[in-house]
């Protein structure tokens, strides 16, 4: 069993076995015709539970004839340019490439002593990235699993810089468009139940800061102690950018913490041209950035940043047999005194790689062209009489939905529009997400992919305008029947 262990003896089979795993993705890549074959979990279920994990194949490469049947040839391909789902990207290869060399190496990024230069490298990313935001020089933060974990980490930061005994007072106003990871976090922290005041949007689906102060100054009346604003720059269904500068001015005002969940619209840091976006989120206290959204890293890789890195001491603890408080005084640099993890994957490794190949810039045209897809995706959504879309995007989704010609009950155009996306979800010819609009049902379009074409999008319309007529047909048929 030894001969499995990777260490300096086993240099050829991991060079072998690693060798035929790219072989078999890259044919893959190669050959996938649509994103996902459309297996159903019925017809999945069964072939994974007949794998007998008590009984090992002994082979990689019997193991990888394996994964064909239980996972790769029925994996959601976010490569493929009709995948048009999640905030999911395709990777970059940079990046693809330190994933197979951290997870070799294998560091661990909580101690000196189990990661020496990754420890460095993920410190040089972090500075690298609040100078972008341009948090100014006491700016800190730490690698995080995603834009849930950071979102956490920020709002435990604000709730012990507020300083509040009584918990329940405490109060987050985020607008209602903001991540669902929001009301996670405030429930995981132990505030109360109405401790996330959801701020209303205007018609571009952005904070109102009117409102956002009207309920500031309630709060302050009724004797309740404003935590935190999260201002969202890139809202998971619209891509809409929070009024940064106004709410930076209003938490300044009220003493409130400022959050900005960047994780979606931070691939703005990195372009030429769009970067004004994002002007007012280098006054935020802490800031959440998703590499693995819009940097085109693979999962996970996201940091949280903060404005005053002595804040992170509010997630220290010192253990005598990991991080006891004389390597403090020696100053042995780790990361773990800064992290809610304690055993931490090497993620910066990825975007590392991908900097230094590529370039920022390079990362930032990627994330422009998909901005610009989405562009060129409203035009023909507009001009599409079988169409309605919500807003003009900011960043690069679309949220729409097929309006039939004739009359049409609302419940029956929500159906319609459902049973679209699970009909082609089912034939396996694209992937598309959907969300509710004031109550409806809509779909939406997340473009991550720079080599989807308008093309694309046109093809991927007309392929829903045909499952939500024929829908249609058959169910309003049977009806006046
Ligand atoms: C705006 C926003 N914040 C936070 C998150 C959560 O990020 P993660 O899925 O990496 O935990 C998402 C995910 O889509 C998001 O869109």
């Amino acid at each position: 069993m030894r001969s499995h262990l990777l260490n300096d003896t086993t240099a050829d089979v991991y060079r072998r076995s690693v060798t035929e795993g790219v072989e078999r993705v890259a044919g893959k890549l190669a050959s996938t015709r649509g994103p996902f074959t459309g297996v159903t979990p019925a017809a999945l279920a069964p072939v994974i539970d007949a794998v007998d994990l008590d009984r090992p194949l002994g082979d990689s490469s019997a193991a990888l004839d394996e994964l064909e049947d239980v996972y790769l040839r029925d994996a959601v391909y976010f490569h493929h340019p009709r995948y048009l789902g999640h905030l999911n990207c395709p990777v970059v290869i940079p990046a693809v490439l330190g994933e197979a060399v951290l997870s070799a190496v294998n560091s661990s990024l909580d101690t000196w002593d189990q990661s020496a230069g990754g420890t460095l490298i993920e410190r040089k990313l972090i500075d690298w990235t609040a100078g972008r935001i341009g948090l100014g020089p006491l700016a800190d933060g730490v690698f995080t699993s995603g834009g849930t974990q950071s979102n956490l980490q920020a709002l435990l930061l604000a709730r012990e810089e507020a300083g509040a005994t009584d918990l329940s007072k405490l109060r987050i106003f985020s607008s209602e468009c903001s991540h669902f990871s929001v009301q996670k976090s405030a429930q995981l922290l132990g505030l109360g139940r109405d401790a996330v005041v959801a701020v209303p949007v205007d018609a571009d689906k952005r904070m109102q800061s009117v409102v956002l102060a009207a309920e500031l100054e309630a709060c302050r009346a009724e004797g309740l102690v404003p935590m935190a604003i999260v201002a969202t720059a890139g809202t998971t269904d619209f891509g809409s950018i929070d009024p940064l500068p106004e709410i930076a001015a209003l938490a300044a005002e009220y003493g409130a913490w400022m959050h900005v969940d960047a994780a979606y619209g931070c691939g703005l840091l990195a372009s030429r041209t769009r970067r004004h976006l994002l002007d007012g989120i280098e006054r935020a206290d802490s800031v959440t950035v998703d590499y693995h959204k819009s940097f085109f890293q693979p999962v996970s890789s996201s940091a949280v940043l903060v404005r005053d890195g002595a804040t992170l001491r509010h997630a220290t603890y010192h253990a005598d047999y990991l991080n006891p408080l004389r390597t403090l005084a020696e100053q042995i640099p780790n990361q773990v005194d800064k992290s809610l993890q304690t055993t931490r994957r090497f993620d910066a490794l990825k975007l590392w790689m991908t900097l230094r190949v590529m370039g920022a810039d390079g990362i930032g045209e990627l994330f422009d062209e998909v901005c610009d897809l989405a562009a060129e995706g409203f035009a023909l959504l507009t001009a599409d009489p079988r169409y309605e879309v919500v807003v003009e995007p900011r960043l690069s989704t679309l949220v729409y939905r097929y309006v039939p010609e004739g009359a049409a009950s609302p419940e029956e155009v929500d159906r319609a529009n459902l049973h679209a996306r699970k009909a082609l979800f089912a034939s396996g010819e694209a992937v598309v997400a959907g969300t509710k609009v004031d109550g409806r049902q809509y779909l939406k379009f997340t473009l991550l992919n720079p080599e989807t074409s308008a093309a694309d999008i046109a093809a991927v319309l007309d392929l829903i305008a045909g499952h939500a007529e024929q829908y249609l047909g058959e169910n309003l048929v049977h009806a006046a029947s």
